[in-house]
């Protein structure tokens, strides 16, 4: 008698596109998957991880020790679909064995064109603008009507010159400004060279940026990256773009500043506390708040989930996962 093969069990732990849930299907593996739009509450999480072999996660779920302990040790791996695996305690994974995998590349253009516009809208004034339309406020058309601040021979100053930040860049550069950036290392020569970019210290791009984005990953290390000291050194001209994750910028520094006239706005898709929004900035007319919508598109979002479940079909066949973290 042949032994009956067992389908290891996939726990999808938040809805995903069906191009991700197909890729496991065609695999012939049987995903459990949450059908809900509203992600699961942590005692849910915590009985639907028991027995999984791979976890599919979103950055809403907190995959810590705890997670861990409960999926249990048949746990191989978990696969994010995200870029950003903040959410993950990676340490606590590879102390238990766990791969940890995240999407990268599928998502830097969405994610650029976000940064490329929450730049506009807050240099030209433009969800204000809207505000007074949609409002129904009276409005004509004046020489000193709502001026903005061009970015034409601006400098922007990447914090953080990975994909996404260099892509960032590479926009920016086609509205005429110049870059500077911060990051660990220096980029490839080439890609350098065609955006004109040096590598400058944090408080050198501070003082110098027209227009701060933050580009890094949030860890231990970028945790606060940008506060009270940070906003002190930037111009009083200056905007802060935040696309990568909420808590790398102290929001009630970043509050302070504004309030102080430190600085001149700010455009953030990310949130210290997400979904939690600091009330200081709600009723600012210097900030554009959109809540995290940088990869929103149906085709990256797909990607993504097709990246996820690409890495996991990968594992549980015993290959080497496509893009694992660290
Ligand atoms: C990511 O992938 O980290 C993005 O923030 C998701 O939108």
């Amino acid at each position: 008698m042949g032994r009956v093969k067992v389908t290891p069990r996939i726990v999808v732990t938040g809805k995903i596109p069906n191009a991700g849930l197909e890729v496991l299907r065609n695999a012939g593996l049987n995903p459990q998957a949450w059908s809900q739009d509203t992600a699961m509450t942590r005692q849910e999480l915590l009985q639907q991880v028991k027995g999984a072999e791979i976890l599919v996660t979103l950055l809403t779920e907190k995959v810590d020790g705890e997670l861990l302990d409960a999926a249990g040790s048949q746990l191989k791996a978990v696969c994010n679909v995200a870029v950003g695996y903040n959410n993950i305690d990676v340490a606590a994974c590879k102390a238990r064995g766990v791969t940890v995998t995240n999407t990268p590349g599928v998502l830097t253009d969405a994610t650029a064109d976000i940064a490329l516009a929450l730049i506009l809208m807050v240099t030209r004034r433009l969800a204000e603008g809207e505000r007074v339309i949609r409002g129904k406020t009276s409005w004509q058309w004046g020489m000193h009507y709502m001026l903005g601040a061009g970015i034409t021979n601006r400098v922007l100053g990447v914090v953080g010159m990975g994909a996404i930040g260099i892509a960032t860049a590479r926009r920016a550069k086609a509205c005429g400004m110049s870059i500077i950036y911060f990051s660990r290392s220096e980029i490839n020569a080439k890609i350098a060279n065609e955006l004109g970019a040096s590598k400058v210290s944090l408080d050198e791009l501070l003082a110098t940026s027209d227009v701060v984005s933050i580009h890094c990953p949030s860890n231990d290390s970028t945790h606060h990256l940008i506060g009270k000291t940070q906003f002190e050194k930037m111009k009083n001209t200056a905007f802060l773009i935040n696309t990568a994750r909420g808590p790398i910028v102290d929001e009630q520094a970043l509050v302070d500043a504004l309030r102080n006239h430190e600085i001149a706005g700010a455009g953030l898709d990310v949130f210290e506390f997400e979904p939690k929004i600091n009330a200081g900035l709600l009723d600012r007319d210097d900030v554009v708040l959109i809540p995290h919508l940088g990869s929103a598109t149906t085709e990256t979002r797909n990607a993504m989930a097709v990246l996820a479940a690409d890495n996991a079909v990968a594992i549980v066949n015993g290959r080497a996962p496509l893009t694992p973290v660290g």
